[in-house]
């Protein structure tokens, strides 16, 4: 078989070990960890579903090697901990038995220990180590670890690595970048020690040095160990390339695999873990910068979704492996799919941080796009029914889409209507923002993915009862979504303001002075993609804040794209009137103003579409409601909708 991408698909040995292909899924943190801090079953599912899509290695994320130091609620790996080792054990084995190389993070979190514990009274009670004595910017007190702590800590990584490896791990990843302890010591502006692990680059260097000796020692030659590095700290005081060449250079003979990520959790989060702001790879700079200066194999990450930048990363030399994390929660299976050519098929991440953000909301982990992660052990599988329903699903958003496609998936006969001429729904509009184009992306794979399923797609079809009933289902799935909501301003029915939903094919009559009233999640974005247009913007919020519907992860991303953009933000400001100058409001202290712009776009939200739903709620014996129909929400809530839908029936 000719493949499409030989160098994604082509085998690595990394030490003595022989990987697959050269997809790796990065460390990412399970949920289910138990009150004894070792993996829970959960979290064990969350990392087999990704062995099962194909990835050539499975990184378990950070196993906190040192408690005494750092009380992070992480897992831990010790022989007093009931359990401890037997959890690891079930963990690699689900990684193993599909194929993928089981590999765990050795973690220790320094001086930011705990800032994301899920026990919060715990983290009260905890004294931060790091490697010198400092006030963190949030008043938390940092103790510099002595030489008897740093010894007890460089021992502990070597402890943990052995029975890692016990356990059935055939590579480590020793974490030592985004912040933690390790760049703690490698950081020129968080090490200020005068003894010899501080000052010069070969003092900073000697922490991570003898930690790699450690974990070497314990588990013998020929053993993989990754080193995962930011190539530079990226802000201002922190090391840059240039000294991260120097590191590599440090450290290569000490590690058979070299991970080039960027920047440090705390000052960079969007960096580190590239925001859609960003272009897609704009981190593999740093891994291209430092691979000809080390004879290992180097590993690339951050923001990389598509294959055939991937597969040029490799071609060209910029890396000998790419490392994904976000994007295989979208879709597991993406290995599996560049492996048989059928990339077109890969759902891709949206980086809207719902993945993150779920996890500082819920204390679980969602995806938007991919409704079974976090709740693996619900099943990764959809299943044949036992008996073979007629399904109607009447709209095709991302909701309709999904269930359709999860009902379809089971064996049932589906049809699936939509009365525009294509599938996507909502987010249709989002093709014209380039940095929202997966969202578009999803409307189309997804309906690709219900042909491919069997579902009969009906475009151009409006559905009402009459026709419902016709079709005979046994099932309706009502999935109809939302409309603009279109307040009754003075000016604002003029045929000349733009709904932000339509925004995609007016684009044409959008001036050089812009004002968006709205400034929610649809709106801030739509003012950013303006701005990057060298349009002037203003955005006008009647509340205090914008985008208060954006997540916790997504929000300061945007807030702070806003302000580099140099949007005109006018909050506490009422639109009254739309005028051929612009938007008149009111502010704050109840004076009348005029908010100027030639073109306004109206982005002050949705409406569920309750006519359509009450006129099909005895369309068929059993009818559900899914998504914006239902009380307007997230593309993540519809998408878990509609598979639920599906399973149900
Ligand atoms: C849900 C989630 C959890 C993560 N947990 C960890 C972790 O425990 N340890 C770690 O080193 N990096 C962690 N990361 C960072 C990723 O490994 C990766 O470096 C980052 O997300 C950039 O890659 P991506 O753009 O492919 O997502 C996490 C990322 C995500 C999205």
């Amino acid at each position: 078989m000719q493949r499409k991408y030989p160098n994604l698909c082509r085998p690595i040995q990394i030490g003595n070990v022989h990987f697959r292909n050269r997809m790796f899924s990065a460390p990412m943190g399970g949920t289910d960890i138990t009150a004894d801090c070792t993996i829970g079953p959960a979290s064990t599912a969350f990392y087999e579903y990704r062995a099962k899509g194909g990835a050539g290695s499975v990184t378990v994320s950070e196993l906190v090697v040192h408690p005494e130091t750092e009380g992070s609620h992480m897992y831990h790996l010790d022989l007093q901990t009931p359990g401890s080792l037997a959890s690891f054990t079930y963990t690699a084995d689900a990684i193993r038995r599909h194929g993928a190389i089981a590999s765990v993070e050795l973690s220790h979190s320094g001086q930011y220990a705990g800032t994301y514990l899920t026990d919060k009274n715990k983290k009260e009670g905890l004294c931060q180590w790091g490697p010198s004595d400092c006030v963190r910017p949030d008043g938390r007190q940092v103790r510099a670890l002595d030489e008897a702590q740093i010894r007890d800590i460089v021992a502990a990584y070597g402890e943990k690595a052995a029975l890692a490896k016990r356990a059935g791990f055939e590579m480590v990843m020793l974490h030592g970048g985004h912040g933690w302890l390790i760049n703690q010591f490698l950081s020129p502006y968080f090490n200020k020690r005068t003894d010899r692990y501080g000052g010069p680059l070969e003092n900073r260097v000697r922490f991570a040095q003898e930690v790699l000796d450690s974990i070497r020692a314990a588990v013998g030659p020929g053993f993989p160990i990754e080193f995962r590095m930011s190539g530079s700290e990226l802000f201002d005081g922190g090391y840059d390339l240039q000294e991260g060449i120097e590191i590599a250079k440090l450290l290569e003979s000490r590690i058979d695999l070299l991970h080039v990520s960027a920047g440090t959790y705390q000052r960079g989060f969007g960096v580190t873990h590239p925001s859609m702001f960003l272009p897609h790879g704009s981190n593999v700079y740093l891994a291209a910068a430092i691979k000809p200066h080390v004879k290992v194999p180097v590993a690339t990450i951050g923001g990389l979704n598509d294959p055939q930048m991937m597969e040029e990363i490799i071609a060209s030399g910029q890396a000998d492996v790419v490392e994904m994390a976000r994007a295989l929660l979208a879709d597991p299976e993406l290995p599996k799919k560049v492996a048989i050519n059928r990339d077109d098929l890969i759902v891709r991440c949206l980086r809207c941080y719902t993945c993150m953000a779920e996890r500082a909301q819920t204390a679980t982990r969602r995806c938007t796009v991919n409704p079974i992660i976090g709740r693996e052990l619900d099943g990764m599988e959809v299943l044949p029914a036992a008996r073979k329903k007629k399904v109607l699903v009447v709209g095709g958003g991302p909701g309709g889409l999904q269930a359709a496609l999860s009902a379809a998936r089971r064996g049932h006969q589906v049809i699936l209507c939509e009365q525009h001429g294509e599938v996507g729904g909502i987010l249709i509009g989002e093709q014209a923002i380039p940095f929202k184009l997966e969202m578009y992306q999803l409307g189309v794979t997804l309906g690709k993915l219900c042909e491919e399923a069997g579902v009969e797609i009906r475009l151009n079809t409006r559905v009402d009862r009459a026709y419902a009933e016709e079709i005979g289902a046994d099932v309706v799935i009502i999935a109809v979504g939302s409309e603009p909501f279109v307040p009754p301003i003075p000016g604002l029915d003029d045929p000349r303001v733009v709904q932000v939903n339509d925004y995609h094919h007016r684009q044409e009559e959008i001036g050089n002075e812009v004002v968006i009233l709205g400034g929610g999640l649809a709106g801030s974005e739509l003012a950013v993609h303006f701005a990057r247009q060298q349009r002037t913007v203003h955005l006008v919020e009647m509340n205090g804040e914008l985008a208060p519907d954006a997540n916790v992860r997504h929000r300061p991303q945007l807030l702070a794209e806003i302000d580099k953009q140099g949007i005109q933000v006018h909050c506490q400001h009422k639109a009254v009137e739309v005028g051929s100058d612009g938007v008149w409001c009111v502010d704050a202290n109840g004076q009348r103003v005029l908010i100027p712009g030639q073109s306004v776009v109206c982005a002050l939200g949705q409406r569920s579409r309750r006519a359509v739903v009450e006129e099909l709620l005895d369309a068929a014996p059993l009818v559900s409601q899914i998504g914006d129909c239902v009380k307007v929400s997230t593309i993540t809530t519809a998408v878990y909708q509609g598979h639920h839908a599906a399973l149900d029936i």
